[in-house]
C-alpha cells in the first residue's frame, strides 16, 4: 500500500537486467483523479473500477471525505463514492496541495452547490501551472471569483449558465473542470480550444454515462447541454498511456522483449512511431503492445506536445532512452517550461545531455554508471529509474514518493520482468 509514508523511501537498482515477459497496464491515474471529482456531481453512488492504487488517489479521497462524501474502497482498484452528504464546500491547503487534480472539485461543487473555496492546487514542479482556464471558464458561466486569503472563493448562488468559452490554452485539467461544471449549468456551454487528451475524453464518457449530454469529445470544440441532475454509474477507467509508454521505453532501453497487456494502443501513436524510429520493434495488437529491442538504438528528435503529440509526461523517460541511442537526438518541450530537471540527474550517471531552456541535446550512446539520484518529480523519477536499469552498478533513486503518486506497484511490476531493484 502506498501512502505519504513513502517519503524517505528510495529504490536501489542493480543495472544490467534485460526485461522479459508481460506486464498488465493499470488504469489511468489522471483519469481516475478527475473521475473521482465527477462523483461530486450526483447524490447517487459512482463506482469506479480499474482505479490504480497510487498515492494521489489516496490524497484526493481524503479531500472528498473532508467535503462530506463517503469513499469506500472494497478492493484497492475499486472506489465507491457517494456525495449525497457533501456539506463542506471549502478545503484547507494541506488537502489541496498534495496534487493538482484536487482543484477539479471546484467545478462540481460550484455547479451543484453554488459555492467552493479552495487554495491553489499543488502538483509537480514542472513549470508555470496557472489555473486561469478553470477560473475564467467559471466566471464566463456567471460565477464570481475572489481571492480571500489563501483561497479562491467561487460563488454562483443562482447556478451557472451555459455560454461560449474560449480557453486560452488547451489545458487538460482546465477543460475537465469547466466541462464538469457545465454539466449542471442552465443551457448550452461550448468550450473552444478544449484539450483533446484521452483523459479528457474519459471524463466526458463517464459524465455521459451519468446522464450528461456532452458532444465533440476528443475535438477542440466540446459542447455540453446542461441537465437538471446526474445519476450514479459504474465506470471502468481506461488504461494509463503514460505507464504503458514508460514500460515500452524500459523494454527498448534494456534490450528486452516485453508485452504490455491492456495497453491503450489507439492513443499511443506518437510513442509507437518514435520507438520504431529509434529502432525498437513494436507490434501493436488491439489492446496489447509487444516491444522488442532492435539490434541498436538510433537517435530520434521529438517534441513534447498536447495530444495527439508525444506526451510531455513521457519526455523525461524518452530522454533517458536516447542516452543509449547511437548519435545525437534533439528534444523540444512545448508544454511545460521546467521539464528539464531530470537532465542533471542523468548527468550524474554519465549521460551527455545539454539543455537550454526548453530544448535538450542528447549525445549517445554513453555507458551509464550507478549514482545516487533523486526522483525530482514523477516522470523525472521514472527517467532515472529507467537509466538505473540500463546502467552498470547500483543506482539509488531517492524521494520515490513521487513515483508512488502515479505508478501502481512499479517495483513489483519491474521485478516480475526481471529487473533487480528493491525499495529501501
Ligand atoms: N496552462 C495555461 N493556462 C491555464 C492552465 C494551463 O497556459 O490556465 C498551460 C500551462 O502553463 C502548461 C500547459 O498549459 O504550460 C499544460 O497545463 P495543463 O493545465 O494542461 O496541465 P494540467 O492539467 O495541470 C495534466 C496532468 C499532467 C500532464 C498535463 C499535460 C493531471 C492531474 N495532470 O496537468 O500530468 O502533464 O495535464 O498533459 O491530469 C503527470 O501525470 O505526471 C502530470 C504532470
Amino acid at each position: 500500500m502506498v501512502s505519504k509514508d513513502g517519503r524517505g523511501s528510495r529504490y536501489q537498482v542493480s543495472g544490467g537486467a534485460v526485461l522479459h515477459g508481460s506486464v498488465r497496464i493499470s488504469g489511468s491515474a489522471n483519469a481516475a483523479l478527475a473521475s473521482m471529482c465527477a462523483a461530486l456531481l450526483t447524490d447517487e453512488t459512482v463506482v469506479l473500477e480499474n482505479v490504480p492504487a497510487v498515492s494521489d488517489i489516496d490524497s484526493l479521497a481524503s479531500l472528498l471525505v473532508h467535503l462530506g462524501a463517503t469513499v469506500d474502497r472494497p478492493h484497492p482498484n475499486r472506489i465507491e463514492i457517494n456525495a449525497s452528504k457533501v456539506g463542506t464546500l471549502q478545503a484547507p491547503i494541506d488537502l489541496v496541495s498534495e496534487n493538482r487534480a484536487s482543484f477539479q472539485v471546484m467545478g462540481p461543487l460550484l455547479s451543484r452547490h453554488g459555492f467552493a473555496a479552495l487554495p491553489p492546487p499543488g502538483g509537480d514542479v514542472i513549470g508555470q501551472r496557472p489555473i486561469a482556464v478553470h477560473l475564467d471558464g467559471f466566471e464566463a458561466m456567471g460565477a464570481t471569483i475572489d481571492r480571500v486569503g489563501e483561497h479562491y472563493q467561487a460563488r454562483a448562488p443562482k447556478g451557472l449558465v451555459g455560454t461560449r468559452i474560449f480557453a486560452d490554452y488547451p489545458s487538460v485539467s482546465g477543460t475537465q473542470n469547466v466541462m464538469l461544471a457545465a454539466t449542471l449549468a442552465r443551457g448550452k456551454t461550448t468550450i473552444v480550444n478544449a484539450a483533446t487528451e484521452p483523459e479528457v475524453q474519459a471524463i466526458a464518457t463517464l459524465l455521459n454515462s451519468m446522464g450528461a449530454s456532452i458532444s465533440g469529445v476528443g475535438t477542440q470544440v466540446i459542447t455540453v447541454e446542461g441537465v437538471d441532475r446526474l445519476q450514479g454509474t459504474t465506470f471502468a477507467l481506461v488504461p494509463d498511456r503514460i505507464e504503458a509508454g514508460t514500460f515500452a521505453i524500459a523494454a527498448a532501453m534494456t534490450g528486452g522483449d516485453v508485452e504490455l497487456v491492456q495497453a491503450p494502443v489507439t492513443v499511443m501513436d506518437a510513442m509507437i512511431t518514435k520507438l520504431r524510429a529509434a529502432g525498437a520493434i513494436v507490434e501493436a495488437r488491439e489492446s496489447s503492445l509487444r516491444v522488442t529491442a532492435g539490434s541498436r538504438l538510433l537517435p530520434v528528435g521529438f517534441q513534447a506536445l498536447p495530444y495527439p503529440g508525444l506526451p510531455t509526461d513521457l519526455h523525461a523517460p524518452m530522454g533517458a532512452l536516447l542516452t543509449q541511442a547511437d548519435g545525437v537526438s534533439i528534444i523540444h518541450e512545448r508544454v511545460f517550461d521546467n521539464r528539464m530537471l531530470y537532465v542533471d540527474e542523468l548527468r550524474k550517471m554519465g549521460a551527455e545531455i545539454v539543455s537550454t531552456g526548453s530544448s535538450a541535446i542528447v549525445s549517445g550512446p554513453t555507458p551509464l554508471h550507478g549514482a545516487r539520484t533523486r526522483a525530482v518529480d514523477v516522470r523525472a523519477g521514472a527517467a532515472v529509474l529507467l537509466a538505473g536499469l540500463a546502467a552498470s552498478g547500483t543506482t539509488v533513486v531517492d524521494d520515490i514518493y513521487h513515483l508512488d503518486r502515479k505508478y501502481e506497484c512499479l517495483d513489483e511490476k519491474l521485478r516480475a520482468l526481471g529487473a533487480e531493484l528493491e525499495r529501501v
